[in-house]
């Protein structure tokens, strides 16, 4: 890897998203197959997968129940339009998620939206919010929150609350937005074993916004409670609560994005279980449908939902949808991958291997060049210092050397991140700490 056979194909047409197109071309790394825990690329070679694809396939590869589901489902209804019309299956998978929707028995998100990715759903969520502010009067809320480092996907409302320079500095951002700090603090957290100690403060930043902007100018706040795509940056104690306090304080939404976190990636089914803070509105994908079918959802609380659902009944209450939004083939795959959490309990399975994955992680502590190494439930972060001039290099190379030895890991900057899928067990960890061990050693 990279071979003769992946660099004889035509490789020119696709234009590939996220990636150093030209570089990749010269020496690509396919995928073709997958089942379980494992990868395997077009020479035959067997690559752990130690980031679940994108975070998203959290039940394991090639699960014979997602594919005979959609296979059913295909056969049977194809296609179906969601304007002004229904069908079956959209209504019966909202209804399965309604019953672990976030936000526990009294404060149930159990109003769901369909959309067809992280980043529709992110759009979806911001819109809804400033919707659900006019609604109840406040038509001058239109402004957006968001914090630095945040990943929010590639929607022109994602990039705008998002925090990511490359994926701003190109692109024109909607007015008005505008960010709070970023809670990332290694001189004061690095190795942390808990979440990190110090940074509820910094929760503080919005009452700074709210004394620059007026409060009835803002509509929402996003965060992702575990920045994921920034390189697992954990939120400090009390500082999600701080968050969800101010908000209030100021009639402001609190929009949670757990694309990544949500269906199990921190040992509970959503973030807002893990950290008991509840916020309005909820952004999900990946783990939705087990990567199997591109969806997204929006989880929103009665108060927003049915502060909507006023007028005429004629009118439509939101002018928001998708062609796909409820696609019945992503509602098969998603009703059967909620099957698969339910029965295998891999909703709560992080909870259990999560000493495991955070004491073994945290055994890398002493190899060169690492800064700091952040877990929580089946997520690792682990950050390197980065090549003086070189940012962000020493960390492909090692995402380079793990590929080589057949371990698929992922890295921002010069942070490796894991998120394997949830069906692993010790000696999957086992072998992943060892490998990435190896791939860092053989840095400069
Ligand atoms: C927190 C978060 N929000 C939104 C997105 C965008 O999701 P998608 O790539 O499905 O559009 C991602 C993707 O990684 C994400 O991590």
């Amino acid at each position: 890897m990279p071979t003769a056979a992946a660099n004889r194909r035509n490789l020119e047409n696709y234009w590939m998203p996220f990636t150093a197109n030209r570089q990749f071309k010269q020496a690509p790394r396919l995928l073709e197959s997958a089942h379980g825990m494992y990868y395997r690329d077009v020479e035959g070679n067997q690559v752990l997968d130690g980031t679940a694809g994108l975070w998203c396939v959290n039940a394991g590869h090639g699960r014979r129940e997602i594919t005979d589901a959609v296979a059913r489902q295909l056969e049977k209804l194809d296609y179906a339009p969601s304007f002004q019309m229904g069908h079956p299956i959209a209504f019966e998978f909202a209804e399965k998620l309604a019953e672990i929707a976030p936000g526990g028995p009294a404060a149930k998100l159990d109003r769901v939206f369909f959309a067809g990715s992280g980043s529709e759903a992110v759009d979806t969520a911001l819109k809804i919010a400033i919707a659900y502010q006019r609604a109840i009067g406040q038509g001058t809320r239109t402004r957006l929150i968001g914090r630095e480092r945040g990943y929010h996907g590639v929607g022109f409302g994602g990039i705008s609350v998002g925090g990511l320079v490359n994926n701003r500095r190109v692109f024109p951002l909607l007015p008005g937005s505008d960010h709070l700090s970023h809670t990332h603090d290694p001189a004061r957290n690095a190795f942390s074993l808990d979440l990190p100690e110090h940074g509820a403060e910094l929760a503080d930043d919005l009452e700074k916004l709210v004394a620059l902007h007026g409060a009835e100018t803002i509509a929402a706040v996003i965060v992702e409670p575990v920045a994921g795509s920034t390189g697992v940056l954990l939120p400090p104690k009390g500082y999600l609560e701080r968050l969800r306090a101010i908000t209030q304080k100021y009639g402001i939404l609190l929009i949670f994005d757990e694309v990544i976190t949500g269906f199990g990636r921190l040992g509970t089914p959503f973030a807002v279980d893990y950290f008991g803070v509840v916020p309005d509105l909820v952004t999900t994908a990946k783990g939705l449908t087990n990567g199997a079918i591109p969806m997204g959802a929006v989880f929103a609380s009665r108060a927003v939902h049915d502060a909507l659902m006023q007028g005429p009944v004629e009118q439509i209450e939101l002018f928001h949808g998708y062609t796909y939004s409820g696609h019945p083939a992503a509602c098969a795959a998603g009703l059967a991958t909620l099957e698969i959490y339910k029965k295998e309990g891999l909703l709560t399975r992080g909870a259990i291997l999560a000493p495991d994955w955070r004491d073994l992680m945290h055994g890398l502590r002493e190899l060169p060049h690492v800064a700091d190494i952040r877990t929580i439930g089946l997520v690792a972060g682990v950050e390197l210092k980065s090549r003086p001039g070189a940012a962000g290099a020493r960390a492909y190379e090692v995402f380079v050397n793990c590929f080589a030895d057949g371990l698929l890991v992922r890295v921002t900057g010069d942070i490796i991140a894991l998120s394997p899928p949830l069906i692993l067990d010790r000696s999957h960890i086992e072998t992943m700490v060892f490998k990435l061990a190896d791939a860092i050693r053989q840095v400069a």
